[in-house]
């Protein structure tokens, strides 16, 4: 898969252990984060993300930030865009099930039940349920408009 992924400093670390999961499996990994000793504001990446997400190519994003909160508000401010901010295993599963999100959040200072690989994972193996779920998340979308 094509995964496009961007974290601010505070999500290093993280960002790099899901970086190097996903490399490991296979995937290529386009990384807008940000590195050791750089800085970022979240809002920036979130946004920078969603927007290259959108030209096209990419299966699905991974933003992180200190909480997931922020760089998730980010992304979900950019038309078209629906990113998730799971608390656990099944709730990264549900993100692509019922919601079908092109990206999900996570944060490098939060501590989770099952380790994030293993959620990125859940949400990677999961499919659309489509039918009411489908249209539930057209709900969402005409709320833009
Ligand atoms: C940065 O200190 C922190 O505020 C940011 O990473 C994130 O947690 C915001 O939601």
């Amino acid at each position: 898969m094509n995964i496009i992924m961007a974290n601010d400093h505070a999500a290093v670390e993280l960002k790099t252990e899901i970086k190097n999961y996903l490399e490991a499996a296979g995937h290529h990994v386009t990384d807008l984060g940000v590195g050791n000793g750089e800085r970022a504001d979240y809002p920036d990446k979130g946004a920078e993300a969603a927007r290259e997400y959108l030209k096209g190519g990419y299966d699905f994003g991974i933003l992180c930030c200190g909480t997931g909160i922020g760089i998730s508000i980010a992304a979900n401010k950019v038309k078209g865009i629906r990113c998730a901010l799971p608390q656990n295993l099944f709730a990264a599963q549900m993100a692509k099930e019922h919601n079908n999100c092109q990206f999900i959040a996570f944060g490098g200072r939060i501590e989770y039940p099952q380790p994030v690989t293993q959620m990125v994972q859940g949400f990677i193996d999961a499919s659309f349920g489509g039918e009411r779920h489908a249209r539930r998340v057209e709900m969402i979308m005409e709320i833009e408009s």
